[in-house]
């Protein structure tokens, strides 16, 4: 029998080191066969050493998806291309954004990608959110695009860092950089989930941004037309409806993080979609999935 143990937004940059230490010990203790992570793990100083401690501790393979938090305080290039090379040659971390579909029992094959909200869901427009991210990722934040530190020695001063995080052109080049880590998610789903529908008859897929506004709970309800366009991946949604309206016969199962409030959406009769539920600070495990070998 093989066991995953669906880990979700675990933030262990929110935990003292021995705390984290003790709640790996703890999954270790679970007898499961393989770890799958949907983002959310650390931040971009501490991503690839927490994913090699984890290595180290749990000694099982590792399937993940960067969430985005774990780009905070670099860019997103920057981080992916650190992880791709620390975890290159590794025996059991797998960065699923970059890898085909893996083999979990001769029925389950095992999809996932990072993706990101892509601002189509809800009032983009009218939305006055302003998520960290916009802020601590580079690609978002038009200072620190031109400087490597916001700090005294900076030319300008935090009125000036705020008008241009929020004005309006920096609202639109942040939807159209959103949208276009949406659209990765989406050619690469286009790219593999029919191939893994041939192969697998039950598809599960890893991403960390809810691709369905059923699915974006946020503290304990549906997110509303504020929240919905930061956190929610309309046209991931759209192509995993599309995907599976035309394989009657195989099951989709979505597992997604990013709100932190947990609940589940049956979508289509084969197509269902579970966000975790997470609290900082205190990480636990989402759920354990058996499978027959
Ligand atoms: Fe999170
Ligand atoms: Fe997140």
């Amino acid at each position: 029998m093989k066991r995953a143990i669906w880990l979700s937004d675990i933030h262990l940059d929110h935990l003292p080191p021995p705390e984290s230490a003790l709640f790996l010990e703890s999954i270790k203790k679970l007898s499961g066969t393989a770890i799958w992570i949907s983002g959310d793990i650390g931040q971009a100083d501490t991503i690839v050493e927490f994913l090699a401690q984890m290595e180290s501790t749990l000694e099982l393979p590792i399937y993940f998806v960067l969430g985005n938090h774990d780009y905070y305080l670099s860019s997103i290039n920057n981080v992916r291309s650190r992880v791709q090379k620390a975890f290159d040659n590794s025996r059991r971390l797998c960065w699923l954004s970059d890898s085909d579909v893996k083999e979990i029992s001769p029925d389950v094959g095992l999809l996932g990608h990072d993706s990101w909200a892509d601002g189509r869901l809800g009032e983009y427009e009218a939305s006055d959110l302003l998520l960290n991210d916009y802020i601590l990722i580079r690609d978002f934040n038009p200072f620190l695009q031109r400087s490597e530190t916001v700090g005294p020695s900076s030319p300008l001063g935090p009125n000036d860092l705020m008008d241009l995080i929020c004005g309006k052109q920096t609202k639109q080049n942040r939807l159209l950089i959103m949208q276009a880590l949406a659209d990765e998610a989406v050619e690469y789903i286009e790219r593999r989930l029919p191939a893994a529908l041939q192969k697998y008859k039950h598809v599960y897929f890893l991403t960390h941004v809810p691709p369905f506004k059923e699915a974006c709970w946020h503290q304990g309800r549906i997110s509303d037309d504020n929240s919905l366009p930061h956190f929610s991946a309309k046209v991931v949604g759209e192509t995993l409806v599309r995907i599976m309206e035309k394989h009657p016969d195989r099951q989709l199962t979505v597992l997604c993080g990013h709100t932190h409030s947990g609940g589940v959406a049956q979508v289509l009769s084969n197509l269902v979609v579970y966000t975790a539920q997470a609290v900082y600070g205190n990480p636990d495990i989402q759920k354990i999935f058996s499978f027959e070998d």
